[in-house]
């Protein structure tokens, strides 16, 4: 049976704050302009975060002000703490996605806090962005395992979200940010988390680490995730995470769900257009196996001499 399924860009934001070139506010405006055009459930802009802590995103104000709006895209932007929180309101976004870790040493790295602090931060940000009419989803970073601690309790990832639930979240993320997730361990945790926070809407933020990322796409679809981080051109990671590398590219996503009858939403041609455009926009080459392949129906002439020895 076709499923409709919702798919967030992250590129702009977890790929771009991994880059090792500040990529010019307008050039992120019009890439971000290009997605748009694309039919994604939501785009994530970009973080306000410190700029100290993430210098190439230091333009969100400015990015956030420059892009045109699409109907029906939700525009969302990262944010870790209450002064996040303030700059976002400024930029009108349609939601804020707020982080933590599920583990305590890459959430001190990552955010310079205990996860008690971390949670105790988010709590106040929900209430203060419910006066703003503002949801927050929340963003459980390495969920899966994390490159300090190695395996994270995924008990301890269900408490998390339970309490994040009960103080409002609009929804929860839950984010394998070095690529350690497998596929059985996937279908597990997001069961675990259909039943524990029951009606609350699950993303599965996966990355390609390890090459496992459509492989933990499945299995979480089996279970009946229907949203979906990618970033475009597998680009991504984490700078405070050892080892961290792509998101499992959007187009990847797209054309694998696309091709077993699912409704993504997202035009895929259009989508393969802005990946080729990558290379340019972060000053080095981006490969995408699938951008470079083309969709699987795509076709080739035969070459001259085949057309010669069978005419036929
Ligand atoms: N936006 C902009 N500046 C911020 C900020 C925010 N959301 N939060 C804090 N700052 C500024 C403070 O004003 C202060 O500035 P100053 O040095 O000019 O006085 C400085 O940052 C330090 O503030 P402090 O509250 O002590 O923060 P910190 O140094 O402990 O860092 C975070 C905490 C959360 C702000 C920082 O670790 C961060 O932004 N992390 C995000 C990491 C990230 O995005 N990782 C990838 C995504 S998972
Ligand atoms: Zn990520």
């Amino acid at each position: 049976m076709s499923r409709r399924l919702e798919i967030n860009e992250v590129s702009p934001r977890d790929g771009l704050q991994m880059e090792r070139n500040f990529v010019p506010t307008e050039s992120k405006i019009a890439f971000i302009n290009a997605l748009s055009a694309c039919g994604f459930a939501r785009i994530e802009v970009t973080s306000y975060t410190s700029p100290k802590a993430i210098p190439t995103l230091a333009d969100a104000e400015a990015v956030m002000a420059g892009i045109e709006r699409a109907a029906g895209v939700k525009y969302t932007a990262l944010v870790p703490n209450l002064r996040g929180m303030e700059r976002a309101v400024g930029g009108r976004p349609d939601e804020i996605n707020l982080v933590m870790s599920a583990s305590e040493t890459h959430n001190r790295a990552n955010l310079r806090m205990t996860r008690a602090q971390s949670l105790a931060t988010l709590q106040e940000v929900i209430r203060a962005a419910e006066g703003a009419g503002l949801p927050c989803n929340v963003s459980l970073s390495a969920s899966f395992g994390c490159p300090f601690d190695g395996e994270v309790d995924a008990n301890e990832v269900i408490s998390l979200a339970s309490s994040l639930a009960d103080s409002g979240a609009a929804g929860i993320t839950v984010c394998d940010t070095t690529g350690m997730a497998y596929p059985t361990q996937v279908a597990s945790l997001c069961e675990r988390l259909q039943q524990a926070v029951p009606g609350l809407p699950l993303t599965i933020h996966l990355h390609n680490t390890r090459g496992m990322g459509l492989a933990n796409a499945l299995a979480a679809f089996d279970t009946g995730i229907e949203r979906f981080d990618g970033a475009s051109g597998g680009l991504g990671g984490c700078p405070y995470a050892p080892g961290a590398s792509g998101n499992v590219s959007t187009e990847e996503l797209v054309h694998m769900f696309a091709a077993m009858g699912h409704d993504t939403g997202v035009e895929l041609d259009s989508l393969i257009a802005v990946v080729h455009s990558m290379s340019d926009l972060v000053g080095r080459p981006v490969f995408s196996q699938l951008a470079e392949a083309g969709p699987r129906l795509r076709r080739f002439a035969p070459p001259a001499w085949l057309v010669e020895k069978f005419p036929q």
